[in-house]
Protein backbone atom coordinates (compact mmCIF):
# COMPACT_ATOMS: atom_id res chain seq x y z
CA UNK A 1 0.00 0.00 0.00
CA UNK A 2 1.13 3.56 -0.85
CA UNK A 3 2.30 4.89 2.17
CA UNK A 4 0.85 8.71 2.58
CA UNK A 5 3.29 11.34 4.21
CA UNK A 6 3.21 11.85 7.71
CA UNK A 7 4.00 15.27 7.35
CA UNK A 8 7.40 15.05 8.60
CA UNK A 9 9.34 17.99 8.18
CA UNK A 10 12.58 16.05 6.08
CA UNK A 11 10.97 14.15 3.75
CA UNK A 12 13.23 12.68 1.24
CA UNK A 13 12.63 11.14 -1.85
CA UNK A 14 14.03 8.50 -2.26
CA UNK A 15 15.87 7.52 -5.74
CA UNK A 16 16.47 4.08 -6.60
CA UNK A 17 17.69 1.86 -10.12
CA UNK A 18 16.43 -1.32 -10.34
CA UNK A 19 17.40 -4.25 -12.33
CA UNK A 20 14.68 -6.95 -13.03
CA UNK A 21 16.33 -10.29 -13.81
CA UNK A 22 14.96 -13.61 -14.52
CA UNK A 23 17.25 -15.51 -11.61
CA UNK A 24 18.20 -12.30 -9.82
CA UNK A 25 16.94 -9.04 -9.40
CA UNK A 26 19.11 -6.06 -7.98
CA UNK A 27 18.70 -2.71 -6.20
CA UNK A 28 20.73 0.30 -5.50
CA UNK A 29 19.63 3.51 -3.73
CA UNK A 30 20.87 7.07 -3.37
CA UNK A 31 20.99 6.68 -0.01
CA UNK A 32 24.03 3.51 -0.17
CA UNK A 33 22.08 0.84 0.04
CA UNK A 34 22.39 -1.99 -2.46
CA UNK A 35 20.58 -5.23 -2.29
CA UNK A 36 19.84 -8.29 -4.63
CA UNK A 37 17.66 -11.53 -4.19
CA UNK A 38 17.22 -14.55 -6.42
CA UNK A 39 13.71 -13.63 -8.20
CA UNK A 40 11.70 -15.92 -6.50
CA UNK A 41 7.90 -15.16 -4.86
CA UNK A 42 6.13 -17.74 -3.15
CA UNK A 43 3.10 -17.88 -1.00
CA UNK A 44 2.23 -20.76 1.52
CA UNK A 45 -0.03 -22.97 0.02
CA UNK A 46 -2.29 -23.58 3.03
CA UNK A 47 -2.86 -22.57 6.17
CA UNK A 48 -0.24 -25.33 7.47
CA UNK A 49 2.64 -24.39 4.91
CA UNK A 50 1.31 -20.81 6.49
CA UNK A 51 2.69 -21.77 9.86
CA UNK A 52 5.85 -23.52 8.77
CA UNK A 53 7.05 -20.87 7.02
CA UNK A 54 5.78 -18.48 9.54
CA UNK A 55 5.56 -15.66 6.94
CA UNK A 56 2.80 -14.51 4.33
CA UNK A 57 5.18 -14.52 1.54
CA UNK A 58 8.55 -15.15 0.71
CA UNK A 59 11.17 -14.31 -1.26
CA UNK A 60 14.95 -15.42 -2.87
CA UNK A 61 16.77 -18.26 -1.34
CA UNK A 62 14.47 -18.44 1.18
CA UNK A 63 11.45 -18.52 -0.92
CA UNK A 64 13.54 -21.55 -2.57
CA UNK A 65 14.12 -23.66 0.38
CA UNK A 66 10.83 -23.78 1.56
CA UNK A 67 9.62 -24.73 -1.64
CA UNK A 68 7.52 -27.75 -0.95
CA UNK A 69 5.34 -25.37 1.25
CA UNK A 70 4.99 -22.79 -1.49
CA UNK A 71 3.14 -22.05 -4.65
CA UNK A 72 6.93 -20.79 -6.23
CA UNK A 73 6.82 -18.32 -8.82
CA UNK A 74 9.55 -17.30 -11.07
CA UNK A 75 7.46 -14.37 -12.39
CA UNK A 76 10.15 -12.70 -15.11
CA UNK A 77 10.79 -16.12 -17.03
CA UNK A 78 12.79 -14.70 -20.44
CA UNK A 79 13.00 -11.15 -18.68
CA UNK A 80 9.21 -10.64 -19.38
CA UNK A 81 6.33 -10.58 -16.98
CA UNK A 82 4.54 -13.45 -17.70
CA UNK A 83 1.14 -12.81 -19.42
CA UNK A 84 -2.22 -14.63 -18.55
CA UNK A 85 -1.24 -14.70 -14.90
CA UNK A 86 -2.41 -12.32 -12.24
CA UNK A 87 -0.21 -14.34 -10.19
CA UNK A 88 2.92 -13.38 -11.96
CA UNK A 89 1.97 -9.71 -12.20
CA UNK A 90 1.46 -9.98 -8.27
CA UNK A 91 4.70 -12.16 -8.27
CA UNK A 92 6.56 -9.03 -9.52
CA UNK A 93 4.56 -6.16 -7.78
CA UNK A 94 5.57 -8.09 -4.56
CA UNK A 95 9.37 -8.88 -5.51
CA UNK A 96 9.61 -4.45 -6.00
CA UNK A 97 7.88 -3.57 -3.02
CA UNK A 98 10.45 -5.93 -1.47
CA UNK A 99 13.72 -4.63 -3.14
CA UNK A 100 12.59 -1.25 -2.20
CA UNK A 101 11.93 -2.63 1.81
CA UNK A 102 15.26 -3.57 1.63
CA UNK A 103 17.16 -0.30 1.42
CA UNK A 104 14.79 2.34 2.59
CA UNK A 105 14.90 4.04 5.95
CA UNK A 106 13.24 5.76 8.51
CA UNK A 107 14.19 8.98 6.49
CA UNK A 108 12.78 7.69 3.58
CA UNK A 109 9.33 9.43 3.56
CA UNK A 110 7.82 6.84 0.95
CA UNK A 111 8.40 8.51 -2.07
CA UNK A 112 10.07 6.40 -4.71
CA UNK A 113 11.33 7.78 -7.95
CA UNK A 114 12.60 4.42 -9.81
CA UNK A 115 14.61 3.78 -12.80
CA UNK A 116 13.66 0.06 -13.93
CA UNK A 117 16.06 -2.13 -16.21
CA UNK A 118 14.88 -4.63 -18.34
CA UNK A 119 15.59 -6.86 -20.77
CA UNK A 120 15.77 -5.03 -24.33
CA UNK A 121 13.55 -6.56 -26.79
CA UNK A 122 10.77 -7.32 -24.75
CA UNK A 123 10.46 -3.38 -23.62
CA UNK A 124 6.95 -2.59 -24.80
CA UNK A 125 5.12 -5.26 -23.34
CA UNK A 126 6.92 -4.89 -19.82
CA UNK A 127 6.18 -1.17 -19.64
CA UNK A 128 2.44 -1.81 -18.79
CA UNK A 129 2.67 -4.19 -16.44
CA UNK A 130 5.82 -2.53 -15.27
CA UNK A 131 3.69 0.54 -14.33
CA UNK A 132 1.05 -1.65 -12.95
CA UNK A 133 3.51 -2.85 -10.70
CA UNK A 134 5.05 -0.41 -9.45
CA UNK A 135 2.67 2.09 -9.34
CA UNK A 136 1.38 1.38 -5.92
CA UNK A 137 5.09 1.69 -4.52
CA UNK A 138 6.41 4.33 -6.57
CA UNK A 139 5.46 8.20 -7.42
CA UNK A 140 7.78 8.24 -10.65
CA UNK A 141 9.08 5.64 -13.24
CA UNK A 142 11.25 5.33 -15.94
CA UNK A 143 11.82 1.86 -17.47
CA UNK A 144 15.11 1.56 -19.72
CA UNK A 145 16.74 -1.64 -21.17
CA UNK A 146 18.84 -3.28 -19.08
CA UNK A 147 21.97 -3.17 -21.74
CA UNK A 148 21.34 0.83 -21.95
CA UNK A 149 21.37 1.23 -18.08
CA UNK A 150 24.81 -0.83 -18.17
CA UNK A 151 25.95 1.40 -20.61
CA UNK A 152 25.14 4.30 -18.47
CA UNK A 153 26.47 2.90 -15.63
CA UNK A 154 30.11 2.93 -16.88
CA UNK A 155 29.76 5.60 -19.26
CA UNK A 156 29.92 4.21 -22.35
CA UNK A 157 27.41 6.46 -23.87
CA UNK A 158 28.95 6.86 -27.35
CA UNK A 159 30.14 4.32 -30.23
CA UNK A 160 30.44 1.35 -27.46
CA UNK A 161 28.42 -1.88 -27.42
CA UNK A 162 27.04 -3.95 -24.48
CA UNK A 163 26.52 -7.34 -24.13
CA UNK A 164 24.58 -8.43 -21.03
CA UNK A 165 24.67 -12.34 -20.37
CA UNK A 166 22.35 -12.99 -18.17
CA UNK A 167 19.91 -16.29 -17.25
CA UNK A 168 16.79 -15.66 -19.62
CA UNK A 169 18.43 -13.57 -22.54
CA UNK A 170 21.68 -12.22 -23.79
CA UNK A 171 20.86 -8.48 -24.32
CA UNK A 172 22.66 -6.35 -26.83
CA UNK A 173 22.57 -2.72 -27.22
CA UNK A 174 24.84 -0.57 -29.43
CA UNK A 175 25.09 2.91 -27.77
CA UNK A 176 26.03 6.18 -30.35
CA UNK A 177 25.42 9.15 -28.60
CA UNK A 178 21.98 8.90 -27.92
CA UNK A 179 18.86 7.14 -26.24
CA UNK A 180 19.07 3.86 -27.91
CA UNK A 181 15.72 3.11 -30.08
CA UNK A 182 14.74 -0.60 -30.73
CA UNK A 183 16.77 -1.28 -34.22
CA UNK A 184 20.40 -0.57 -31.81
CA UNK A 185 19.29 -3.73 -29.48
CA UNK A 186 18.76 -7.31 -29.74
CA UNK A 187 17.45 -10.24 -26.95
CA UNK A 188 18.52 -13.79 -27.72
CA UNK A 189 16.94 -16.61 -25.66
CA UNK A 190 19.88 -18.72 -25.07
CA UNK A 191 21.68 -17.59 -21.88
CA UNK A 192 22.49 -19.20 -18.29
CA UNK A 193 19.02 -20.84 -18.01
CA UNK A 194 19.99 -22.94 -21.38
CA UNK A 195 23.59 -23.32 -20.62
CA UNK A 196 22.33 -25.01 -17.47
CA UNK A 197 19.68 -27.16 -19.11
CA UNK A 198 21.84 -28.56 -21.99
CA UNK A 199 24.46 -29.55 -18.76
CA UNK A 200 21.41 -31.33 -17.34
CA UNK A 201 20.94 -32.94 -20.65
CA UNK A 202 25.06 -33.76 -21.69
CA UNK A 203 25.06 -35.26 -17.40
CA UNK A 204 21.99 -36.81 -17.67
CA UNK A 205 23.15 -39.09 -21.07
CA UNK A 206 26.52 -39.63 -19.55
CA UNK A 207 25.76 -40.76 -15.80
CA UNK A 208 22.52 -42.18 -16.25
CA UNK A 209 22.46 -43.71 -12.67
CA UNK A 210 23.74 -39.82 -10.96
CA UNK A 211 21.45 -37.92 -8.48
CA UNK A 212 21.38 -34.22 -9.58
CA UNK A 213 18.81 -32.11 -10.07
CA UNK A 214 19.01 -28.57 -12.33
CA UNK A 215 19.88 -26.38 -9.36
CA UNK A 216 23.01 -28.40 -8.62
CA UNK A 217 23.93 -28.61 -12.38
CA UNK A 218 23.57 -24.56 -12.11
CA UNK A 219 26.27 -24.65 -9.32
CA UNK A 220 28.50 -26.89 -10.91
CA UNK A 221 28.03 -24.49 -13.75
CA UNK A 222 28.72 -21.02 -12.04
CA UNK A 223 32.34 -22.66 -9.89
CA UNK A 224 34.11 -24.33 -13.43
CA UNK A 225 32.40 -22.61 -16.26
CA UNK A 226 34.94 -21.82 -18.97
CA UNK A 227 35.29 -21.75 -22.41
CA UNK A 228 38.21 -23.37 -25.20
CA UNK A 229 41.03 -25.37 -23.37
CA UNK A 230 40.58 -26.59 -19.90
CA UNK A 231 42.90 -25.99 -16.62
CA UNK A 232 42.52 -29.39 -15.42
CA UNK A 233 39.66 -32.21 -14.95
CA UNK A 234 36.77 -31.00 -13.64
CA UNK A 235 35.58 -33.21 -10.85
CA UNK A 236 32.30 -33.39 -8.61
CA UNK A 237 30.42 -34.98 -6.30
CA UNK A 238 27.57 -36.58 -7.42
CA UNK A 239 24.86 -39.00 -5.41
CA UNK A 240 25.05 -42.54 -7.13
CA UNK A 241 22.32 -44.32 -4.95
CA UNK A 242 22.79 -42.40 -1.44
CA UNK A 243 26.35 -42.28 -2.04
CA UNK A 244 28.54 -39.54 -2.98
CA UNK A 245 30.59 -40.00 -5.59
CA UNK A 246 33.12 -38.29 -7.76
CA UNK A 247 32.40 -37.36 -11.69
CA UNK A 248 34.29 -35.91 -13.83
CA UNK A 249 32.26 -33.32 -15.64
CA UNK A 250 34.98 -31.13 -17.55
CA UNK A 251 33.67 -32.10 -21.64
CA UNK A 252 30.22 -31.60 -20.53
CA UNK A 253 30.77 -28.11 -18.78
CA UNK A 254 32.56 -26.74 -22.19
CA UNK A 255 30.15 -28.21 -24.45
CA UNK A 256 27.45 -26.43 -22.41
CA UNK A 257 29.12 -23.39 -21.67
CA UNK A 258 30.05 -22.62 -26.12
CA UNK A 259 26.21 -23.61 -26.74
CA UNK A 260 25.50 -19.77 -26.41
CA UNK A 261 28.61 -18.97 -28.58
CA UNK A 262 26.74 -18.86 -32.06
CA UNK A 263 24.06 -16.89 -31.06
CA UNK A 264 26.49 -14.24 -29.42
CA UNK A 265 28.57 -14.51 -32.13
CA UNK A 266 26.02 -13.88 -34.89
CA UNK A 267 24.48 -11.00 -33.11
CA UNK A 268 27.21 -8.83 -32.23
CA UNK A 269 28.48 -9.30 -36.02
CA UNK A 270 24.95 -8.28 -37.17
CA UNK A 271 24.31 -5.25 -35.11
CA UNK A 272 27.97 -4.20 -35.64
CA UNK A 273 27.64 -4.45 -39.47
CA UNK A 274 24.47 -2.56 -39.70
CA UNK A 275 26.28 0.06 -38.05
CA UNK A 276 27.49 3.46 -39.59
CA UNK A 277 30.46 2.31 -41.23
CA UNK A 278 32.60 4.47 -40.20
CA UNK A 279 31.95 3.64 -36.63
CA UNK A 280 32.15 -0.18 -36.92
CA UNK A 281 35.91 -0.50 -36.56
CA UNK A 282 35.67 2.00 -32.92
CA UNK A 283 33.01 -0.32 -31.37
CA UNK A 284 34.41 -3.44 -32.22
CA UNK A 285 37.37 -1.51 -29.73
CA UNK A 286 34.61 -0.50 -27.17
CA UNK A 287 32.73 -3.83 -26.50
CA UNK A 288 31.49 -4.18 -22.57
CA UNK A 289 30.49 -7.60 -21.20
CA UNK A 290 27.85 -7.33 -18.81
CA UNK A 291 25.30 -9.87 -16.64
CA UNK A 292 26.71 -13.04 -14.43
CA UNK A 293 27.31 -15.13 -17.48
CA UNK A 294 30.60 -12.79 -18.45
CA UNK A 295 32.01 -14.64 -15.59
CA UNK A 296 32.39 -17.50 -17.59
CA UNK A 297 36.07 -18.09 -18.01
CA UNK A 298 37.43 -17.78 -21.55
CA UNK A 299 34.07 -16.20 -22.93
CA UNK A 300 35.53 -12.32 -23.48
CA UNK A 301 38.98 -13.73 -24.94
CA UNK A 302 36.90 -16.23 -27.35
CA UNK A 303 34.59 -12.99 -28.61
CA UNK A 304 38.14 -11.14 -29.11
CA UNK A 305 39.47 -13.62 -31.12
CA UNK A 306 36.47 -13.69 -33.39
CA UNK A 307 35.71 -10.11 -33.68
CA UNK A 308 39.80 -9.62 -34.73
CA UNK A 309 39.17 -11.43 -38.06
CA UNK A 310 37.11 -8.08 -38.86
CA UNK A 311 39.61 -5.60 -37.40
CA UNK A 312 41.47 -4.77 -33.48
CA UNK A 313 38.35 -5.48 -31.21
CA UNK A 314 38.49 -5.01 -27.17
CA UNK A 315 36.27 -6.57 -24.44
CA UNK A 316 35.84 -4.99 -21.26
CA UNK A 317 34.71 -7.08 -18.65
CA UNK A 318 32.27 -4.99 -15.79
CA UNK A 319 33.27 -5.43 -12.19
CA UNK A 320 30.24 -5.63 -10.83
CA UNK A 321 28.29 -8.18 -12.50
CA UNK A 322 25.90 -8.27 -9.76
CA UNK A 323 25.06 -4.90 -9.29
CA UNK A 324 26.09 -2.86 -12.51
CA UNK A 325 22.55 -2.80 -14.20
CA UNK A 326 21.18 -1.41 -10.76
CA UNK A 327 24.00 0.73 -10.09
CA UNK A 328 24.00 2.10 -13.82
CA UNK A 329 19.83 2.61 -13.60
CA UNK A 330 20.83 4.60 -10.20
CA UNK A 331 22.56 7.08 -12.19
CA UNK A 332 20.36 7.34 -14.61
CA UNK A 333 17.71 8.03 -12.20
CA UNK A 334 19.98 10.74 -10.88
CA UNK A 335 20.65 12.72 -14.26
CA UNK A 336 17.25 12.13 -16.12
CA UNK A 337 15.64 15.63 -17.08
CA UNK A 338 12.14 15.45 -15.87
CA UNK A 339 9.94 15.40 -18.51
CA UNK A 340 11.17 11.87 -19.43
CA UNK A 341 9.79 10.69 -16.25
CA UNK A 342 6.55 9.07 -16.03
CA UNK A 343 4.19 10.50 -12.97
CA UNK A 344 2.55 7.59 -11.45
N1 LIG B 1 30.75 -17.72 -12.67
C1 LIG B 1 29.72 -17.89 -13.50
N2 LIG B 1 29.89 -18.59 -14.65
C2 LIG B 1 28.86 -18.80 -15.49
N3 LIG B 1 27.61 -18.34 -15.28
C3 LIG B 1 27.40 -17.64 -14.15
C4 LIG B 1 28.42 -17.38 -13.20
N4 LIG B 1 27.88 -16.66 -12.19
C5 LIG B 1 26.59 -16.49 -12.49
N5 LIG B 1 26.28 -17.07 -13.65
C6 LIG B 1 24.99 -17.16 -14.32
O1 LIG B 1 24.56 -15.86 -14.67
C7 LIG B 1 23.13 -15.85 -14.70
C8 LIG B 1 22.64 -14.75 -13.82
O2 LIG B 1 23.13 -13.55 -14.33
P1 LIG B 1 22.31 -12.20 -14.16
O3 LIG B 1 22.09 -11.95 -12.71
O4 LIG B 1 23.00 -11.18 -14.96
O5 LIG B 1 20.95 -12.66 -14.87
P2 LIG B 1 19.51 -12.05 -14.72
O6 LIG B 1 19.61 -10.57 -14.72
O7 LIG B 1 18.82 -12.68 -13.56
O8 LIG B 1 18.83 -12.59 -16.03
P3 LIG B 1 18.25 -11.77 -17.27
O9 LIG B 1 19.14 -10.59 -17.47
O10 LIG B 1 18.28 -12.76 -18.37
O11 LIG B 1 16.87 -11.41 -16.87
C9 LIG B 1 22.66 -17.21 -14.17
O12 LIG B 1 22.37 -18.06 -15.26
C10 LIG B 1 23.89 -17.68 -13.42
O13 LIG B 1 23.93 -19.08 -13.31
MG1 LIG C 1 19.84 -9.22 -16.14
Amino acid sequence: MAKKSTGKAVEEKLVVGIDLGTSRSAISAINGRKKWVESYVGWPKDFIARKVVGEPILFGEEAIQHRLSLDLYRPLKNGVIKEGTARDEEAVKELISHLISLVQTKRDDGKVRAVVGVPAESFKVNKVALKKAVSEYADSLLVVSEPFAVAYGVNALDNAMVIDVGAGTVDFCIMHGTVPSEEDQRTVLTAGDYIDQQLYNFLEERYPHADFNLNMVRKFKEEYSYIGEPDGAIKVDIPVDGKPTSHDITEEIRRACESILPAIVESTLELIAKFDPEYQDIIRKNIILAGGGSQIEGLADYLKNVLSEYGPSKITVVKDPLFSGADGALALAQDMPDDYWTDL
